[in-house]
């Protein structure tokens, strides 16, 4: 049998490429090397307020992307969360083996929630909701950026935690980071992780993007005051652009730094471009395919949910009956 995968993203606008080179590349890569479950994560975007009419058209776009990236639906399950209640059922009893203190650590929390002025307690109960996605499939690798590293951390010791004191009933998941492209940063920024909620028009790179517009972006990213590459002195934002370049084309290091070193900047970011314009044509011509038929979406969704229904059902059922809960 093969051993089981889960990882989630959050359907929160186009996701970009930091998601794809830290997370979703990956999950191309070895859906069918093991039994594969991706999660649109829609219980977990409502942590943050976000527009009905917007969340339910932005969970059908995140399937198409997933799918236009390479998933194939007929391998893996693509599933959107909220479809099966037993994430919430499970993210409840394992909230009640889950102290405080363990939340009120987590840095995604702490800098969540200085953030915002009216913090919903769901910002604190995130992760565990996140646990329980994992856990309620039993999943062994958990294939994620490693900005995740610190949550799946805590999966295991709530995991953990929930084993000792009721007795084996889940599988102890491994975090699986990517060689190259664990954290892409800014690039207008290259001192922070390129994310969905930063605001500035050169930060992130949508997988959607119109090439010109990757193009823009990219000749624009910051970069040191070095007039072209130098692999010995080069700053953070230089070095980004070659691990944008690198895990798009996974090139070697030897071979990165014989195409780079002492290319002029100019020319560095155009080449970078035009490995992203490249990589990222396909899949947007796959997307505009895949959404000229919102009925087949629906139908990957709601097969997905069903198949994985049976797996999540049987969780939950152990998991009751473990904890003394009253169940068949
Ligand atoms: P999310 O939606 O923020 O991101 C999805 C995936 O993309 C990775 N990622 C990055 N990788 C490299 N560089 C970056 N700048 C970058 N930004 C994001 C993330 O590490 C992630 O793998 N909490 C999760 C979703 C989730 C989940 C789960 C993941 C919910 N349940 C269970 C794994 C297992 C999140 O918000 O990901």
């Amino acid at each position: 049998m093969k051993a089981r995968v889960f990882s989630g993203i959050q359907p929160t606008g186009s996701p970009h490429i930091g998601n794809y080179l830290g997370a979703l590349k990956n999950w191309v890569k070895i859906q069918h090397d093991y039994e594969c479950i991706w999660g649109i994560v829609d219980l977990h975007a409502i942590t943050n307020y976000q527009k009905p009419e917007e969340l339910r058209q932005q969970i059908v776009e995140l399937a198409a992307v997933l799918i236009a990236i390479g998933l194939d639906p007929k391998h893996t399950s693509i599933v959107a969360q909220s479809m099966i209640p037993a994430h919430a059922e499970l993210g409840w009893m394992l909230t009640c083996v889950t102290p405080l203190g363990w939340l009120e650590r987590m840095t995604q929390y702490k800098s969540k929630a200085q953030a915002q002025e009216a913090v919903g307690s769901g910002i604190l109960q995130y992760p565990v909701l996140m646990a329980a996605d994992i856990l309620l499939y039993q999943a062994a690798i958990v294939p994620v950026g490693d900005d995740q590293s610190q949550h799946l951390e805590l999966a295991r010791d709530i995991a953990q935690r929930f084993n000792s004191l009721y007795g084996e009933t889940f599988t102890m998941p491994a975090t699986k980071l990517p060689s190259v492209g664990a954290r892409v940063m800014g690039l207008d920024e290259p001192d922070k992780k390129m994310s969905k909620s930063a605001t500035g028009p050169n930060h992130a790179i949508s997988l959607l993007d119109d090439p010109k517009v990757i193009t823009r972006k990219i000749m624009r990213a910051t970069t040191d005051s070095n007039p072209a590459v130098d692999f010995e002195t080069m700053g953070a934002g230089v070095q980004n652009l070659l691990a944008i370049y690198q895990a798009f084309t996974e090139c070697s290091d030897d071979e990165v730094r014989n195409q780079f070193i002492g290319l002029r900047y100019g020319d560095m970011k155009k080449k970078v471009a035009e490995a992203v314009v490249a990589a990222l044509e396909p899949i947007q011509a796959r997307y505009r395919e895949i959404t000229a038929d919102p009925g087949y979406l629906d139908t990957v969704l709601r097969e997905s949910a069903a198949r994985v229904s049976v797996i999540a059902d049987d969780t939950v059922r152990k998991t009751k009956k473990a904890m003394g809960l009253y169940t068949k």
